[in-house]
């Protein structure tokens, strides 16, 4: 009732009587009124004025179901969240969820996590309060060796929501970095359960950088924060309701040919990469040349001097010659 409550209150410019809000949530007067104090209690600012109503003026940055399903814009994502204050990783609960039968789409959010996960073993830097640590989960009918490039289409995600609410342009570091002004402010992590032939299930783990004013000596050269570079504080929610509903929108998308065909020009778009010499870190043998788009298939081409060179997302990293992109 509280969502439905915010949903109305969020829907209309001004006040709403208490009246039209009995009438929509079919509850009563007294119903309302304690559920507006219960917002009040935590942290929304909701005038009440005689004769006119309650408006909504503001909104705390809280990671609540209510707050989430409340901004919610997706057909699927999301239609299941589950809220944490702390977790081991977001990414291991949600499998975890995923074993025990949950539906596509249902989303696992954590106000901190004790053992983040970064790509290649590595921690993920997960303090209370300064960023967003969610997982989604997926249940799609491709082939395991299709799954990769979900990790791909997640960053195209993460992009353009971070670009809508925060209003920067956010660039992508092959395979799923998001960057801004050179340096990372978000990760992606993606884990799959699967048979030979079968996907059972997917988890998407992002973590984005967002109130974050410093960070740990051994980052400060190459990471960043929403806060850092636009000296604004966008609201954790909203971007999470951003971010699913620009997945939904790629994923559909890639959902039609299982590759990124009709995704791959948008995505070189953002590619930071793009035209610029970069190191490719092979374990046999690295290599050099000039970044020159993905793949359908997600792969970087890396044109050398003895041809172009595919590199598969996974198998080895890419940094820019001057520094971290
Ligand atoms: C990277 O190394 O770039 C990937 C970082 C992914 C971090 C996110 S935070 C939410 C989710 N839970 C985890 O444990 N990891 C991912």
């Amino acid at each position: 009732m509280k969502t439905e409550l915010l949903r109305l209150l969020r829907g209309v410019d001004g006040y709403v009587s208490g009246q039209e809000l009995c009438r929509r949530l079919g509850v009563s007067r007294t119903a309302v009124w304690k559920a507006i104090r219960q917002l009040k209690d935590a942290g929304y600012e909701i005038e009440a004025v005689q004769n006119r109503g309650y408006r909504l003026l503001g909104v705390p940055d809280i990671l609540s179901e209510t707050e989430l399903k409340s901004i919610r814009r997706t057909e699927w994502a999301g239609e299941e969240i589950f809220c944490f204050p702390v977790v081991d990783s977001t990414n291991t609960k949600a499998k975890q969820l995923a074993e025990e039968g949950c539906p596509a789409g249902a989303l696992v959010v954590a106000e901190r996590q004790e053992a983040g996960k970064g790509r290649g073993g590595r921690d993920w830097d997960s303090s209370a309060g300064s960023g967003i640590y969610m997982t989604l989960v997926l249940r799609p009918d491709i082939r395991p060796d299709n799954a990769s490039m979900l990790t791909l289409v997640a960053a195209l995600a993460v992009s353009a929501a971070i670009e809508n609410r925060a209003g920067v342009s956010a660039g992508i570091k092959w395979p799923n970095d998001i960057v801004l002004n050179g340096k990372k402010v978000c990760g992606i992590l993606t884990e799959m359960s699967a048979q030979s032939d079968y996907v059972n299930h997917i988890v998407v783990g992002i973590g984005i950088n967002v109130h974050n004013e410093a960070f740990p000596e051994e980052l400060a050269q190459t990471a960043t924060s929403l806060w850092r570079e636009t000296g604004m504080h966008c609201n954790r929610a909203a971007l999470i309701g951003e971010v699913l509903w620009q997945f939904e929108h790629f994923y559909k998308i890639y959902l039609r040919t299982q590759d990124l065909s009709a995704l791959a020009e948008e995505y070189n778009g953002r590619l930071v990469n793009l035209h610029r010499k970069v190191n490719v870190l092979d374990p046999e043998k690295p290599f050099e040349g000039i970044a020159a788009g993905i793949t359908p298939r997600g792969e970087l081409i890396v044109d050398t001097d003895e041809g172009s060179r595919l590199v598969s997302a996974g198998e080895v990293s890419v940094r820019g010659i001057y520094g971290y992109v």
